[in-house]
């Protein structure tokens, strides 16, 4: 890596050159062992250090479920390629399709379990696999339309997204095939339990009574009971179905399970299933933007798995608004929000020079994918010395120049 300079004095650090291309372990060596406490690195003139992969539990057992591509019933044909990747327009319109495909046949399910019918998988198989298609060409195009709800169809409108966004997650862990289906049948599934629960308490836009409380709190052990011995359906959905609201610290429901006893699949499902509460609309409350919802649910204590939340940000190609990100011209600057004109467009404010080690005057711009100034990645405020960041942050917002136009 290149190293543009040593954070410290300049006694401490072992060269007597503060920039040149790093290549030899032994000077890696000299690095850590010398008093300096981080390097700045210019990561257009050298590689950047790659991060340590998350540690992840185990699965449950594999999923049995005929393989991607093949059809309902009938004779297996071969997977095809992975699809091509498209833009965000061109996706959308196919997107949009599938949106609408979703609405008749997740609904049809869902009716049908109301009266009590065993879920017909096999049915709905086709549409996970376009839906991970969809993903795979272009991952924020379904993701941001699923967002959009009606007030009549959010339960079942709810599990599709979830189910988008499940796979688009398990994509991003290089989860294997079957489990990446087995995860999006999981999310189409979770809330399953909530047609046993009577339509009045899901629409009820006031304060629920302790009993009403204690039914919805019920959905996850009725789903699973649902679900039953259905030989079409994998563990991994009948696990997130029974565990999506259990949370890490154990203050969750049905059981308070804590940590390593809730497993992967439904850590994953807790996250998406917040994610997409929070951020659409519901009769009681206006949605969050994905960028102010990833922002308050990574700082959430004790909630959900924290590495499995930094991936789930990265599964977004979003920024989580209150963080730290590194622009492509040398500065640091805080995410604000997501553009309210164009969702993919984040609003910015550059506070700091990494080449000056300066601070500078804040003053708010929009980044848009493919145009001007790009954000490279996010950064962690400890790496810059920023101690107290959520001090730092208001200090930040409150130097800020009124926002004018894009840069
Ligand atoms: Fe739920
Ligand atoms: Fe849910």
């Amino acid at each position: 890596m290149f190293i543009q300079g040593f954070v410290g004095s300049w006694f401490d650090h072992p060269f007597w050159r503060k920039k040149f291309l790093l290549i030899e372990d032994a000077d890696v060596l000299k690095i850590r062992e010398s008093k300096v406490s981080a390097v700045i690195i210019d990561v257009e003139r050298g590689a950047v250090p790659a991060e340590p992969a998350p540690v992840m539990p185990q699965l449950p057992p594999a999923a049995v479920l005929p393989p991607r591509h093949a059809p309902a019933t009938g004779r297996y044909t071969p997977p095809s390629l992975a699809p091509r990747k498209t833009s965000f327009r061109q996706e959308s319109k196919r997107a949009a399709k599938i949106v609408e495909k979703s609405r008749k046949k997740v609904g049809a399910m869902f009716e049908s379990a109301r009266l009590g019918q065993a879920v017909k998988l096999p049915e709905v198989l086709p549409l996970i696999d376009e839906i991970r298609d969809s993903v795979e060409r272009n991952n924020k195009a379904l993701t941001s339309l699923v967002r959009l709800k009606n007030k009549d169809e959010y339960t079942y409108m709810h599990s599709v997204a979830v189910c988008t966004l499940m796979i688009n997650f398990a994509c991003k862990l290089d989860l294997d095939d079957d489990t990446i289906r087995s995860m999006g049948v999981a999310g189409l599934l979770h809330d399953l339990g909530k047609m046993a629960v009577p339509q009045m308490i899901l629409d009820k836009v006031d304060r629920l009574t302790d009993e009403e409380m204690v039914t919805i709190r019920s959905h996850p052990v009725r789903g699973h009971a649902l679900i039953g011995e259905n030989p079409d359906i994998p563990d991994i959905a009948r696990d997130v179905c029974l565990h999506h609201h259990e949370k890490i610290d154990g203050s969750g429901y049905p059981f308070g399970l804590q940590g390593n006893e809730i497993s992967l699949a439904a850590r994953m499902g807790a996250i998406c299933d917040v994610y997409d509460a929070v951020t659409s609309n519901r009769p009681y409350k206006d949605p969050w933007t994905p960028c102010v919802a990833l922002g308050r649910m990574s700082q959430w204590q004790g909630h959900f798995d924290e590495r499995l939340m930094q991936v789930f940000i990265n599964s977004m190609g979003l920024y989580p608004a209150g963080g730290l990100v590194r622009l492509n011209d040398h500065r640091l600057a805080l995410v604000v929000d997501n553009c309210r004109e164009d969702p993919s467009g984040v609003r910015v404010l550059p506070f700091y020079c990494t080449s000056r080690l300066q601070e500078l005057a804040p003053a708010e711009i929009t980044i848009t994918p493919d145009r001007g100034v790009q954000i490279l990645g996010t950064e962690r405020p400890e790496f810059w010395h920023f101690e107290d960041w959520a001090a730092m942050r208001q200090g930040v917002l409150a130097k800020a120049a009124p926002y004018s136009a894009a840069a």
